[in-house]
């Protein structure tokens, strides 16, 4: 026999009470908490058999054998493809492109593809995959949210790969609770997982994401699937990068980037030039360095503006950057490099939306804030690559070798980088590798 109890179960973080609660104790969010039904069934134990119970062989049989989207830069985040059996939850803002990514990426894969909308109608996707210019053979539609539907729908069809476009959609009618509540998403899921696994199935969700950027829904979500990918942008900017958070089959620190044009995602082979591609020759607050996404380097444009501030509390904006690393580098560079910067409004930017949060930046960051307070402009070939510690040492970073290479085949003809870095010799031909110890150093030979 059954009986049913009621819980709250907060929305954004899957923080389950007893009771309503207006705002949610774990992640402070408001009104995320709905009612959600529990059913408690008596369950009788079951055993294991001795064939259950499998030696480790090493031989991964078939596994490894991925399906190609023939994305480059999707397949390069996967970590070389789709492997069979796996779920991948791609979350993003609204209207950031996931449909737009995964429709593109269905027309080229190596396979059979079932795309599932409870968003959208038949017609309207075809609107998109007009506009798109996608036209395939191993495409094919399915608007529903029913989840029994579904499944039949994925065995009929005999899909390779199962779009689910957004998993907040599907209903699964064995649950009382309406779609889009955290035991719903959850036990959907749970279920596409079970198919994805005995089928041999690739099953992708869309995701949609809450305010603070994660993935809504319970966090337990992105423990279950196998690969979770943020796709993320500015609104104003028609960059896309696609981010690996977690990977269960390749590394996870891979990005891939792709540019949004009316006829769909364009991907972007060579990001460095694309990221200081604008920028203008010589003007104070603007310094090149080199950061590592992924396990590319790319080359962008830190970009400082320094105005006197004329009230009380100076403005202090980040954009790209890690707010708190920006009052810490002001901190550091007021006190050693005697730069009056308390009395003065800091705005900071990457340039071409991107965002940043690798510490290898952090000298870059310094010299343009100096650039733009002394209005003294940054010497236009000169790269500037350096952690900052809080003595105002310049403290060594990861993979040089690759962001000097990077600078070098950008045609720089110099590189500020760490002193201690520099205990190897770095392979270089024609640029010139400076080795910089504190960021007064750094300011002094950069700035004009
Ligand atoms: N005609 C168009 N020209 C240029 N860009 C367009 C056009 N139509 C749509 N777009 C771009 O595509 C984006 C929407 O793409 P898509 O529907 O794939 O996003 P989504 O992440 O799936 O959104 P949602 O969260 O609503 O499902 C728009 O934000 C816009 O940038
Ligand atoms: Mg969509």
């Amino acid at each position: 026999m059954s009986k049913s109890k009621v819980k709250y179960v907060c929305s954004s973080c899957g923080h389950e009470s007893l009771r309503w609660l207006g705002k949610c104790p774990s992640c402070g969010e408001w009104n995320s908490f709905s009612e959600e039904i529990v059913e408690t069934k008596k369950k009788t134990a079951r055993q294991a058999a001795e064939s259950d119970i499998k030696k480790l062989s090493g031989d991964s049989g078939d596994e490894e054998k991925r399906i190609k989207t023939n994305i480059e830069e999707f397949d390069r985040v996967l970590g070389g493809g789709l492997i069979y059996g796996s779920v991948v939850l791609i979350g993003g803002d609204p209207g950031i492109g996931k449909s737009t990514l995964v429709m593109q990426a269905a027309e080229k894969a190596d396979g059979r593809t079932l795309y599932v909308t409870g968003e959208e109608s038949i017609r309207q996707i075809n609107i998109r995959a007009k506009r798109l210019g996608v036209k395939s053979e191993n495409l094919f539609l399915l608007a529903e949210t029913d989840l029994d539907v579904i499944k039949d729908g994925i065995l009929k069809s005999e899909a390779d790969i199962v779009i689910i476009d957004s998993i907040q959609t599907i209903n699964n009618p064995a649950l009382d609770n309406a779609p889009g509540t955290v035991s719903q998403i959850r036990e959907s899921t749970a279920e596409l997982l079970r198919l994805a696994k005995t089928k041999e199935i690739v099953v992708i969700l869309i995701g949609h994401v809450t305010k603070e950027g994660y993935i809504a829904g319970p966090k337990i979500l992105e423990h279950i699937v196998d690969t979770v990918l943020q796709f993320e942008g500015e609104k104003n900017y028609s960059y896309r990068i696609l981010r690996a958070q977690k990977n269960r089959f390749g590394s996870a620190n891979e990005i891939g980037i792709f540019e949004m044009r009316e006829d769909g995602l364009r991907q972007v082979k060579n990001p460095s030039e694309i990221f200081i591609g604008e920028r203008e020759e010589e003007i104070s607050g603007s310094v090149i360095t080199a950061s590592i996404e992924g396990t590319r380097p790319v080359l962008l444009e830190v970009q400082a503006l320094v105005t006197p501030s004329h009230f009380g509390n100076p403005q202090r904006v980040a954009t790209g950057f890690d707010y708190r690393r920006l009052s810490i580098l002001l901190a550091v560079l007021e006190k050693r490099a005697k730069l009056r910067l308390s009395t003065a409004n800091v705005f900071l930017n990457m340039a071409g939306g991107i965002k940043i949060d690798e510490p290898a930046i952090d000298l870059a960051v310094c010299v343009s804030i100096a650039s733009s307070l002394t209005n003294r402009a940054a010497r236009s070939d000169y790269v500037v690559i350096g952690e900052v510690g809080l003595g105002g040492e310049v403290r060594s970073v990861g993979r040089l070798d690759k962001r000097i290479q990077e600078a070098e085949k950008l045609g720089f003809g110099n590189i500020i980088v760490p002193k201690n870095n520099l205990k190897q010799k770095p392979k270089t031909s024609t640029i010139n590798v400076i080795p910089a110890e504190s960021i007064l150093q750094a300011i002094d030979i950069v700035l004009r």
